[in-house]
């Protein structure tokens, strides 16, 4: 079915072309922050001119609590998105994520094929990605501190996937012992160690798994946004996978769920909030329930399939209407943001 290369070729198609996003389907009863709700205030005693939505994270100061959350990366076409991302990320001093480092570490692709060299200017936060199954494929300690040493990142992610690689057709599906192979290796990282889904977040349960786990944070990638499912089931010729990917289409722990479980666990934890967040508001609400920055893929990748200036056009009204959550809640900064009162179906948190 596809090197992995191709395959990241693909899925870029298929994102692009097809409708997978749980948002936008019919199955879905709107987009679930819809059930939230920040209370208004309509006497904010603030200057709207002068709210700030800029935040440090991980020491490093960023313009507001935002993210492009892993994509791509490994080859040409996936390069010129990621030029894209990039340009825009450090244009408006936000974080920016790279997808899969797979193919680097196995050798099938090299730095160009994920980040251009001619960028004049480098984004405040870069983060690297792999998929944790891959430490059961033979990558190891020495391939990791490459990628980090090629990527010159603040940061490494990596990312659980079993129900994407249980429907992808040529999957690598082999999870046992992964959270004692993720225990060793963890601490021997050099940059900080997070972990995220891809699209059907964390149960408690799951989250307790990790309880053990010398993590910096959690990226939450919770069921709400893009499916994982869906997109490996329409790339299956076999009648089977695609029938399987569409009965797991909407599969996982929600991301407002996954958000609100991972606070309580974690409350030092950096957290990053991601699965179907589409607007400002919705960033803002996932601020006030726990998380400290928000991520957005297929947003970005739908912008910068355009140009850098549809990225930098999308960033900057992202900001602008959390810009507006904040005056309208009353909210002067982030810090003041998280203090905020938030309740669902009338039920006070
Ligand atoms: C084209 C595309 C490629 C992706 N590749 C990766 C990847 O390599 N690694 C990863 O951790 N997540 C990957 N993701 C998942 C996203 O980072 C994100 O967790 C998920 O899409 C949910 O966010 P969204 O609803 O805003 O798209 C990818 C998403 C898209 C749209």
């Amino acid at each position: 079915m596809g090197t992995h290369k191709s395959r990241k070729d693909q899925h870029i198609d298929i994102c692009l072309t097809e409708n997978i996003d749980y948002s936008k389907t019919c199955h879905c009863e709107g987009n679930p922050f819809d059930q939230w709700h920040l209370d208004h205030d309509a006497l904010p005693e603030l200057n709207l001119e002068n709210l700030q939505t800029k935040c440090i994270f991980l020491d490093i100061q960023l313009s507001a609590p935002l993210l492009i959350g892993s994509m791509t990366g490994g080859t040409v076409r996936a390069a010129e998105i990621n030029h894209r991302l990039f340009e825009a990320a450090a244009s408006c001093q936000i974080g920016v994520s790279l997808g899969s480092q797979r193919s680097l570490a196995e050798g099938t692709s090299c730095m160009s094929d994920f980040i251009p060299k001619a960028l004049s200017k480098r984004p405040p936060l870069v983060f690297s990605n792999l998929g944790a199954v891959q430490l059961n494929y033979g990558v190891t300690l020495k391939h990791i501190q490459r990628i980090i040493e090629l990527t010159q990142c603040d940061a490494f992610i990596f990312h659980l996937n079993p129900l994407q690689e249980a429907i992808q057709p040529e999957g690598n599906t082999d999870f046992s012992g992964l959270a004692q192979k993720l225990e060793n290796i963890i601490p021997q990282v050099p940059v900080p160690v997070f972990i995220k889904e891809v699209g059907a977040g964390f149960s408690l349960a799951t989250l307790k798994k990790l309880e053990s786990l010398s993590l910096a944070g959690i990226e939450i990638a919770g069921q709400g946004g893009t499916s994982w499912a869906r997109i490996e089931g329409l790339r299956s010729k076999k009648g089977c996978n695609r029938k399987l990917g569409e009965l797991f289409a909407s599969w996982g722990q929600p991301t407002i769920e996954s958000l609100i479980a991972c606070r309580k666990l974690f409350p030092q934890k950096l957290i990053i909030a991601s699965g179907g967040i589409r607007n400002g508001i919705d960033i803002a609400k996932s601020i006030v329930l726990g998380a400290d920055m928000a991520a957005l893929a297929l947003p970005f990748l739908q912008a910068a399939s355009e140009s850098t200036e549809a990225v930098i056009q999308l960033i900057e009204q992202l900001k602008q209407e959390l810009r507006v959550a904040m005056f309208v809640t009353g909210a002067q900064d982030i810090l003041d943001l998280k203090k905020k009162k938030i309740s669902c179906h009338r039920e006070e948190r």
